[in-house]
């Protein structure tokens, strides 16, 4: 199995002197490309600010991060930024949709930061099939804010996918839903992971972490488990 992401001794320093927040602590982890993988922990655990550092939306104060094994660090700000946007897929609590826009102009975005042409080309037949899968391509002309919590997040869900990146990060992706939708939610997720997407969660939902292979919890930005579905 291939590794993406590689950590190591990482930190993560808010503010200096007193007013100073340790949010990330000596933390190291590994994840492996298909694998699908929680992390858990309290709320100010630091699971946010480790989703931006792994996402490339912040750096860490120190320690390294390998990913596709090539150390981030050696990256100009604009390979950054390239390696972002076809590397990650990002879907939030919230959705971050835009109200006012339909379905299809809300999922289009991508489309404007992606330098691959052929995606370019091939814009109005993925975002079809994209909603065809998640179920809801009867919705493509709908304006955003006239859906439900679990269409919404399924239309974000599909502007993290469209263009096609190799890993998916969410972050509390059924913090703002019910039950019965965070559970279709979690099972797109699962879909995915099988059609060989890497997934991570972020969740403080134990049983959101259940549907996953491996858990890992965080505690005041230092890694407290870390169990794996295949080693015990
Ligand atoms: N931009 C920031 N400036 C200062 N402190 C921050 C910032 N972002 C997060 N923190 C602090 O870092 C710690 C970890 O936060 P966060 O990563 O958001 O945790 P979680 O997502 O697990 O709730 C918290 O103490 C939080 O208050
Ligand atoms: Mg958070």
């Amino acid at each position: 199995m291939k590794t993406m992401i590689q950590m190591n001794n990482i930190c993560k320093t808010y503010g200096t002197g007193e007013s100073a927040v340790h949010a990330l602590n000596n933390l190291s982890l590994e994840i492996q490309e298909g694998e699908m993988t929680a992390i858990m922990g309290a709320s100010g655990s630091g699971k946010s600010t480790l989703m931006n550092i792994i996402g490339l939306l912040d750096e860490p104060t120190s320690g390294d991060y390998q990913l596709n094994e090539i150390d981030v660090k050696t990256y100009s700000a604009k390979k950054k930024a390239q390696c972002r946007n076809a590397t990650f897929g990002f879907v939030v609590q919230d959705f971050a949709l835009i109200n006012e826009y339909t379905v299809k102009q809300n999922i289009e975005i991508p489309f404007t930061y992606t330098a691959d042409k052929k995606l370019k080309e091939d814009k109005d037949k993925i975002i079809r099939n994209t909603l065809e899968q998640l179920g809801i391509l009867n919705k493509i002309n709908v304006a955003a804010s006239k859906l439900s919590g679990g269409q919404r997040q399924r239309v974000a869900i599909a502007r993290a996918l469209v263009c096609n990146p190799d890993i998916i990060l969410a972050d509390e992706p059924t913090g703002a839903l019910d039950t019965k939708t965070s559970k279709e939610i979690i099972d797109i997720f699962s879909q995915l992971n099988e059609q060989g997407k890497t997934i991570i969660i972020i969740t403080h939902d134990p049983k959101i972490a259940s549907y996953c292979k491996k858990i890992i919890e965080i505690s005041d930005g230092k890694i407290i488990s870390n169990q794996n579905e295949t080693s015990n």
